[in-house]
């Protein structure tokens, strides 16, 4: 039986980069003492997939972050996001109805599965010309230089931002993915450098304004030109609002679907079977992609805030508690499914990677597709492909985790 002290200690160790490479046997330790509060502070950590589904659902929990009762630099708490400019203006990922509302009814349309559908032969395109590039060598890095630049050219080419920008605003943009790491007094080595946090948090706005005074004067077929077009017409949404939605989607557009390709790259690279029974048959991609949105979540925790008093298995929540959801743990609740640690893409998949309720992640159908694209494409022309280094490096993100590298050797790029 774990004490609460150490529940408390393993949860600080989650923080600690030399875990990232497998967090999920100290994720089973946190599910099993789940819930439970963090000493005396106002956070409780929520582990079973029972409880993470019911707080989601729980119409008593915000995601306002001004309603926690925690302030900067307290406990280990989730609060780095008040240390950035963008928090000033919060977009609607932290935003309640009828802001919340209003503000991801505008970009919906954008992400709907049928309209996400038509992407399909472009996103192909963009992933054969990047195994295309990689054709003279016998090696290539799965990550830089295969699970990245798919994502990132079609939410820049949705957005309506210049690819040549690339560079500039995947710094910023992993910066402020810090933003969504826990933090720990205890642990303060691990954490990102504010003040270097905030500088990108102002920059990607400052970007984002020149941007839309340019698109202003040229209009294109693009998301932002339809914002620039919302905010003229009206009262639909301001100025602040306009620059803050789009820095939500470029971050999540950067930050996520890149490791769902990645990890179940490498999920693949490590069950050879699964990779040969994929090449022949590609229908298997959607489970695969599914199963490792389950096994090796991009996103491995959500957190909310309790607008009022609550009550999770026998801990009480009260109004103001941060309360910290390991979807991680939970999407390997043995209660939920059976022989958890397996990779199995033939099983029955609840899975809470996209999260829950009215905050469900609006890009899914896009990630799911960009996803399956990739992942069949890879099984069908890169012969014989080897993982060079295994475990490979993995990135210092807590929460959207994934690894930063993954060299990998092969025989030969097939025709497309
Ligand atoms: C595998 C890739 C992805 C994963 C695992 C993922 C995961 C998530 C999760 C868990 C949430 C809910 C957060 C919460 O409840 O607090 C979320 C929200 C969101 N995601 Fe994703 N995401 C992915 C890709 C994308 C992409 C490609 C986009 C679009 C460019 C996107 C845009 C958003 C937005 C705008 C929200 C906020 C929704 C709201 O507050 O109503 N995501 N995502």
């Amino acid at each position: 039986m774990t004490t609460a002290e150490e529940s408390t200690a393993d949860y600080v160790r989650l923080l600690d980069p030399a875990v990232r490479p497998n967090p999920y046997p100290l994720f089973a330790r946190l599910r099993e003492a789940g819930p439970f509060r963090i000493g005396t502070a106002p956070v409780v950590v929520v582990t079973s997939h029972a409880d993470c589904t019911a707080v989601l659902r729980d119409p008593r929990v915000s995601v306002d972050r001004s309603l926690a009762k925690l302030q900067l630099g307290s406990m280990p708490i989730y609060d780095a996001a008040k240390t950035t400019a963008a928090q000033a203006k919060p977009s609607f990922l932290f935003l309640d109805p009828p802001d919340h509302t209003r503000l991801r009814r505008l970009v919906s349309k954008a992400f709907t599965p049928r309209v996400v559908q038509r992407l399909e032969p472009r996103i192909t395109e963009i992933v054969d010309d990047i195994l295309d590039k990689r054709s003279a060598a016998g090696t290539f890095d799965a990550v830089t230089e295969f699970a990245y630049p798919l994502p990132v050219t079609v939410i820049c080419e949705l957005l309506g931002v210049p690819l040549a920008d690339e560079a500039q605003l995947s710094h910023w943009s992993s910066l402020l993915a810090r933003t969504l790491d826990p933090t720990s007094r205890q642990a303060t080595e691990f954490r990102a450098d504010p003040a270097q946090v905030q500088r990108a948090g102002t920059e990607l706005s400052t970007y984002f304004e020149r941007l839309t005074e340019h698109r202003r004067a040229t209009p294109g077929p693009d998301l932002l030109s339809e914002l620039i077009a919302a905010e003229d017409a009206g009262d639909m949404l301001t100025h602040e609002e306009l620059i803050s939605t789009c820095a939500l989607l470029l971050v999540a557009g950067h930050e996520t679907t890149v490791n769902l390709i990645a990890n179940a790259t490498l999920a693949l690279l490590r069950r050879p079977d699964e990779l040969a029974a994929l090449r022949a048959n590609p229908e298997r991609a959607q489970a695969i992609v599914e199963e490792t949105l389950r096994f090796d979540p991009p996103v491995q925790l959500i957190p909310r805030i309790a607008a009022d008093d609550l009550t999770v298995g026998d801990i009480d929540i009260r109004r103001g508690d941060l309360v910290v959801m390991l979807i991680a743990a939970a999407q390997r609740d043995p209660a939920v499914f059976t022989d958890p640690d397996r990779f199995d893409p033939s099983r029955d998949n609840r899975h809470l990677a996209f999260g829950l309720g009215a905050h469900f992640c609006l890009g899914a159908p896009l990630a799911r597709l960009e996803a399956r694209v990739a992942l069949t494409r890879f099984a069908h022309r890169v012969e014989a492909p080897r993982l060079i280094t295994d475990p490979p490096v993995y990135r210092e993100h807590v929460n959207l985790r994934g690894p930063a590298h993954m060299p990998l050797e092969f025989s030969a790029i097939l025709p497309r």
